[in-house]
């Protein structure tokens, strides 16, 4: 029997993914799977189990009322979880936290297999899954990472695709921080552990052309996006703002060139902000703003230090430019501070 890939997107950020079979309603697959998603009435009546279809194709039913689901709702990709049938992959967000609905972040054990310094402004760690374990996660999302010999966890953005057993990260490099100390002595064979995985800031449906804008190692979620485009052979026009602060932080161009090859209609530019760089593009992200991509039919993603997306938010409002989809990702250092939408 055929089943569809349900992600579901709690607004805590945790993801949970689950197989719901071709005609079962989706609060029954999640029921199925140990997920309580919220309910009362179960027959279209209450509206309790509302939840938003980010992307997919569903059937919604007919067995509901106006006032559990008005038409307006419907247009805007509301539905009844205890009547919509899913009848294609898809990313359902759910409006309350995982742990009402029973469920929690999935803890994964790894082993480093390589770690890549780029100069001293990144490092590339790259982990295995321990055993056959390939995680899944929507593109663009992170996992909290357990900083081995402490108590404290940081997030980081996976760089590769999702559903593989290899995992990667790209990781700014700080003078001193926990993270990048341990980071200056991890070795292939250490232990990592890591829970996740989570956020809403992730790669919806490539209906249009695509704006990415990433500010230093806010280049990461955009890796595993532009992975996912590859695997889905995507012709959409997708072009990368990729902006740092000194010409060393320029990191992994050759692998933004290699999507140039491997994607249809995929191009970058690079901007460093340094005044005495010699770099032909300097300045802000903001100051190469590609002006064809800027109207309302491009979906823009953004993703950096919090500086780096404040200020891009305020150019895009400054210039009116309100995009059908937009989403952003702040890197803020204090894991207590996420940000995204
Ligand atoms: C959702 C999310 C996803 C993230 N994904 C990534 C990612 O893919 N790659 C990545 O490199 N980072 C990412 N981060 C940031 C990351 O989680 C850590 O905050 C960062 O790596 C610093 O960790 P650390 O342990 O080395 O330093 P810490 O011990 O946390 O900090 C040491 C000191 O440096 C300061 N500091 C921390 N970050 C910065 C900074 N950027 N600039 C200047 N000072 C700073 C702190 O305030 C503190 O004083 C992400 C953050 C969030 C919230
Ligand atoms: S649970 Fe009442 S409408 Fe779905």
């Amino acid at each position: 029997m055929s089943s569809y890939r349900i992600a579901l997107n709690f607004e805590d950020g945790v993801t949970r993914f689950l197989d719901c079979r071709a005609g079962e309603k989706l609060l029954d697959a999640a029921y199925r799977n140990q997920i309580n998603l919220p309910m009362d009435c179960s027959d279209g009546v209450c509206g309790t189990c509302k939840c938003r279809s980010e992307t997919g194709t569903y059937d919604l039913g007919d067995d509901y009322i106006e006032d559990a689901l008005t038409a307006g709702e419907a247009a805007s990709r509301l539905v009844l979880t205890c009547q919509m049938r899913p009848t294609s992959d898809g990313i359902v967000s759910v409006p309350t936290r995982s742990s009402v609905c029973k469920t929690a972040q999935q803890k994964l054990a790894t082993t480093v297999t390589r770690v890549t310094a780029h100069g001293d402004a990144a490092v590339v760690l790259e982990l295995q899954m321990e055993g056959d374990c390939r995680p899944q996660f929507l593109p663009g999302q992170y996992i909290n990472i357990d900083v081995p010999g402490s108590a404290a966890s940081r997030s980081y953005s996976f760089t590769t695709a999702p559903g593989e057993n290899h995992l990667g990260f790209l990781i700014r490099k700080l003078p001193v921080g926990l993270m990048s100390n341990w980071l200056s002595h991890a070795k292939p064979g250490d232990r990592v552990t890591a829970t996740g995985p989570l956020g809403s800031f992730y790669l919806r449906d490539t209906e249009r052309p695509l704006l990415f804008l990433a500010g230093g190692t806010g280049l990461a979620p955009f890796l595993s996006m532009l992975e996912v485009l590859v695997a889905k052979q995507s012709w959409q026009p997708v072009h990368l703002v990729y902006g740092v602060t000194k010409d060393e932080d320029l990191v992994l161009i050759d692998v933004l060139e290699s999507y140039v090859d491997r994607l249809p209609d995929f191009s970058f530019t690079t901007v460093v902000a340094d005044q005495g760089s010699k770099h032909p593009r300097k300045g802000w992200v903001t100051d190469h703003m590609p002006t064809g991509l800027l109207s309302g039919e491009t979906d823009i993603y953004l993703c950096g230090p919090p500086p780096m997306v404040d200020a891009v938010r305020t150019w895009l409002s400054a210039h009116d430019i309100s995009p059908n989809s937009f989403h952003y990702e702040k890197f803020t250092p204090n894991l207590t501070l996420k940000e995204s939408a």
